[in-house]
């Protein structure tokens, strides 16, 4: 059991490694298979997803004060709401809370994963603040105790903490890796103008499933795991899928003619990420990727084209 939080604690919390200044790196995410169930009692749905960690970054500094504020820069500065409803604040008063200690940092988020996008770059903020203010406090809680206090905040946020690929069950806050040999797989990411809401999402595929207007679900992850032990990405190209992906193409249209784009241009597949806009689409190798990205911008049909390997480490002190 932690211990309420003592003036002269600060000491032994230095002692123990608290730093003036921390900075957390922490990743993206897309689901290389999402199968949403349904909705339950408390208004999520329960899924069966496989989380994939993609090399594209959000940055979280972490240093002593004596209040707690948040700044930002990069991907939505002027849009994301920086009060106590952003979920890097939520996580820090969480953790203090937890741990007993006061909640005073000074926080800066330097973001590069695209708000409402699908890539879960909210959660990832908030996994972000968890393993900074636990290093910039002393606290020295492992992996697995932030990750109880993470699957408060979201449903991806647990996994955010973890990284690489792994399977995501109840409402994908429960989370347990794959354990297939490390192989890097090639991705483009295809930024959207403006986002979608992950409710919104979730809702209209409801609405096409009650209307006999969605397509079959997608299934278990089983032929999806295999594809990852057979690390060929042909076989992983066939075996990706996304029950949200009918939903969002239905409140976004144009969003087919990024898909068709980047498979015309070469990738195996294309997939709306997660709850979109984003699509990501898998490639063959790092030239392959390349070329894409620049006939997914000469095309013009998204805000931002980046490259991201995968899989990558979650949440990490840098
Ligand atoms: O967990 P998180 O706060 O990220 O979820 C945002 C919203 O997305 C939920 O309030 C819910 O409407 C929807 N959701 C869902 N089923 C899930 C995860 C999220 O319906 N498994």
């Amino acid at each position: 059991m932690t211990e309420a939080w003592r003036p002269g604690d600060d000491d032994e919390r230095s002692r123990r490694g608290a730093r003036g200044s921390v900075k957390v790196r922490v990743p993206a995410k897309v689901n290389l298979r999402l199968a949403v169930g349904p909705l339950r009692p408390d208004g999520y749905h329960e899924i069966s997803t496989v989380y994939h960690a993609i090399g594209l970054y959000d940055e979280l500094t972490a240093r002593r004060a004596d209040t707690l504020t948040l700044t930002m820069d990069g991907e939505g500065t002027g849009e994301l709401a920086l009060d106590d409803s952003n979920l890097v604040l939520r996580a820090a008063r969480a953790l203090a809370t937890h741990a007993r200690v006061p909640a005073h940092a000074r926080l800066h988020l330097r973001k590069a994963i695209p708000l409402a996008g699908g890539l879960a770059g909210g959660s990832a903020d908030a996994a972000a603040a968890l393993v900074a203010c636990d290093e910039l406090w002393g606290i020295g809680l492992s992996r697995d105790e932030l990750a109880v206090l993470a699957a408060d905040l979201g449903s991806d946020v647990p996994f955010l903490l973890h990284g690489g690929t792994a399977v995501g069950t109840g409402r994908g806050e429960s989370v347990s890796p794959v354990l297939a040999r490390p192989t890097t797989w090639h991705w483009v990411v295809a930024v959207a103008d403006g986002g979608l809401s992950t409710p919104q999402v979730y809702a209209e595929l409801d609405r096409l499933r009650a209307a006999g207007a969605a397509p079959p679900p997608v299934g278990p992850a089983d032929e999806l795991l295999t594809a990852l032990r057979q690390r060929d990405p042909q076989v992983l190209a066939g075996a990706l899928g996304n029950d949200l992906q009918p939903a969002a193409l239905s409140l976004r249209p144009a969003l087919t003619k990024v898909l068709d784009a980047g498979v015309a241009a070469g990738a195996l597949a294309g997939l709306v990420s997660g709850s979109g806009p984003t699509c990501v689409f898998l490639t063959p190798d790092a030239g392959t990727a390349q070329a894409v990205a620049q006939a997914l911008e000469a095309a013009d049909v998204c805000r931002a084209v980046h490259l991201a390997n995968g899989a990558v480490v979650g949440a990490r002190l840098v």
